[in-house]
Formats: C-alpha cells, sequence, structure tokens
C-alpha cells in the first residue's frame, strides 16, 4: 500500500491538508461520465468505481476482459491505470484534488485504488487543457504524418513519461522495423485512397518501467493516459499499442531510440527497463473519427 499525489507538475496537486473533504456524489458522477472516454484493451474497459460516501475506490473486473489473454493481469492493471488517471484528471478539473492510496488492502487484489480529497477551486492550465482532451482524443489507426524532426513534442511527451515515473524512447527507423519484425505490429500501415497507397509517417515510442510487476503496470497505464491526454492538446493524434509478443524485443529496439534512450531507464542495468506498450504518434490527416461506445456511468459507479 502507498500513498501519492500523481506528477504534481502535471496535474497542478495542491499540498495534501489534513482534513479530507468530501465531493458530492453527482459531482463524482459528472467527473466520471467524462473519466468513462479512458481507452483500455480492447475497449473492454474492466474496472468498477464505487463512492463510499467518503472516498472514491477503483476496483479491477478481470471479468470484463473474458477471452483476452492477460495471464498476469498485465493488460488489466495498463487499463485501470488509464481510468485511475482519467479520474483524476476530471475530478481535477472539476475543482477537486485527489490523493491516491495504491493497492490499499493487502486482502484483495483487485481493490487498486482509493481517493481522498482536498477541495482545490478551478484549475487552470494544463488540467484544463487535458480536461478537455479527454473528449476530444480518439484511438487514430489510420495513417499520420511525421512530427517532424523539430518537434519539441517527443521531448515534452518523454518529460511527462518521467513526471510518471516511466520513460517513452522515441524510435529511429532501425527501431520501428526491428519491432515491426520482433512484434509484427502493424506500426505503419498503408491505406489505399481512390488514387494512391498513402503511406503512414507515424513516429512510433516504447513506454518503459523500471520495474515489472502490478505497481509498475498500473504506473505504466496512469503516465500512458497523461501522455496521450498531453499529446491531444498538442494536436497530436496517438494510438497506444499493446498487443506486444515479444516484450524483450519491443525492449532491445527501444535501446536504438532518438531521444537518447539509449537504456538508461533502469538506473542503467542491463535490462533497459521493461517494454509496456508502444504508441504511434503524429499528426492527424483525416477527419475525426466518431466516438468509440463506453458504458453508462450508472454502470460504471456504484454508490454505497
Ligand atoms: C493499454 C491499451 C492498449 C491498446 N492496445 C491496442 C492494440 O493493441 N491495438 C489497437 O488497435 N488498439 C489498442 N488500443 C486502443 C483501444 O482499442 C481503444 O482505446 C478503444 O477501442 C477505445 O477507442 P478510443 O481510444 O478511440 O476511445 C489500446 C488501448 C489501450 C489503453
Amino acid at each position: 500500500m502507498s500513498t501519492r499525489r500523481i506528477a504534481p507538475p502535471v496535474l497542478g496537486v495542491q499540498p495534501i491538508k489534513a482534513d479530507a473533504q468530501v465531493p458530492s456524489f453527482d459531482l463524482v458522477r459528472e467527473a466520471l461520465s467524462r473519466a468513462r472516454r479512458a481507452p483500455s484493451v480492447w475497449n473492454r474497459q474492466p474496472w468498477q468505481w464505487r463512492f463510499d460516501g467518503a472516498e472514491l475506490h477503483l476496483f479491477a473486473d478481470p471479468e470484463r476482459l473474458a477471452g483476452v489473454s492477460d495471464p498476469d493481469g498485465r493488460l488489466m492493471l495498463l487499463s485501470c491505470g488509464m481510468a485511475l488517471h482519467h479520474g483524476i484528471v476530471a475530478l481535477a478539473g472539476l475543482g477537486w484534488t485527489a490523493h491516491v492510496t495504491e493497492f490499499p488492502t493487502d486482502e484483495n487484489a483487485l481493490h487498486i485504488a482509493s481517493l481522498r480529497f482536498t477541495r482545490t477551486g478551478a484549475d487552470g492550465g494544463a488540467i484544463l487543457a487535458m480536461f478537455l482532451a479527454m473528449d476530444s482524443r480518439r484511438t487514430e489507426t489510420r495513417p499520420l504524418a511525421s512530427l517532424g524532426p523539430l518537434s519539441p513534442v517527443p521531448h515534452q511527451l518523454a518529460q511527462c513519461a518521467r513526471a510518471h515515473g516511466a520513460s517513452l524512447a522515441l524510435l529511429d527507423d532501425d527501431g520501428i522495423d526491428a519491432i515491426t519484425g520482433a512484434a509484427r505490429l502493424p506500426l505503419r500501415s498503408e491505406r489505399m485512397s481512390a488514387w494512391r497507397v498513402e503511406r503512414d509517417r507515424a513516429d512510433v515510442g516504447v513506454l518503459l518501467t523500471e520495474s515489472d510487476d502490478p505497481q509498475a503496470w498500473l504506473h505504466a497505464g496512469i503516465a500512458l493516459s497523461a501522455i496521450i491526454l498531453l499529446a491531444t492538446s498538442l494536436n497530436v493524434a496517438t494510438c497506444p499499442i499493446i498487443d506486444i509478443d515479444d516484450r524483450p524485443g519491443v525492449r532491445d529496439a527501444a535501446r536504438r531510440s532518438r531521444n537518447g534512450h539509449n537504456g538508461s531507464v533502469g538506473n542503467g542495468t542491463e535490462s533497459g527497463g521493461y517494454a509496456q506498450a508502444v504508441l504511434r504518434l503524429g499528426h492527424q490527416r483525416y477527419p475525426v473519427l466518431p466516438r468509440s461506445h463506453r458504458r453508462d456511468v450508472r454502470e460504471v459507479l456504484r454508490n454505497r
């Protein structure tokens, strides 16, 4: 069990006050109806929120991943991390700072987090941008235009990953080829238009963590959520991919990153960190996709 504030510089979180305060159920429901937009593996949304009148709890729901190969729960916890971060952003956008205790009970491994609150009032800047990005973000699987060598965005996203205890390695072309071979992923797809084959110039990043356990998977999900919301707020389209058959192969490719990753994750150990997700990113070339389906907030949030 560990209590932490998640990435103060990114979320604008204020210092913990001694007395927790409590938002109304209506406000929590409003926040989580926005946070429902969190992406998840195959859009399964394997989570459940409960508000007990004082604290908000996030539980993993493995039954929602029926048929998905996830033997150790990594994909489930990555998805829950994304839901948790979206929930925190939504609450912050509505004026409430969440103080998170991860894995609060030893008895129930599915109890992912408990959130206590302090009132912070309207927050501006980064929070507002991420709050709005939750609604406008889409997983973009169509060809993307490259960010270009002079773009500051990869650096900003890498900084964001670091603020959340992870690292984001942007691959060069050799690295992308290596991953495509290692994991057989359509990292740069082709699309037939009426006239020609449209080349995909997506940039590709690998999200790495220093360890490879449930807490690291949860943190990877939190970091991934922060990265894709920041990217969206910078008008950069994203597509997270975790269908990685060969994670060591992806990690090895990440050593050849173009933003100086070079195995620096893991305090310089030989492991170079653990690949948790691959992220396609780039400039949008097509009209915005329709929203994908989500469960109703009444199904996602219980009041007890
Ligand atoms: C951790 C994670 C892994 C994902 N892996 C894949 C993937 O391997 N292939 C894919 O096409 N989409 C993948 N997605 C995207 C989801 O399928 C997508 O988020 C979901 O369908 C909802 O669509 P939306 O993000 O546009 O709202 C992944 C999303 C997350 C959060």
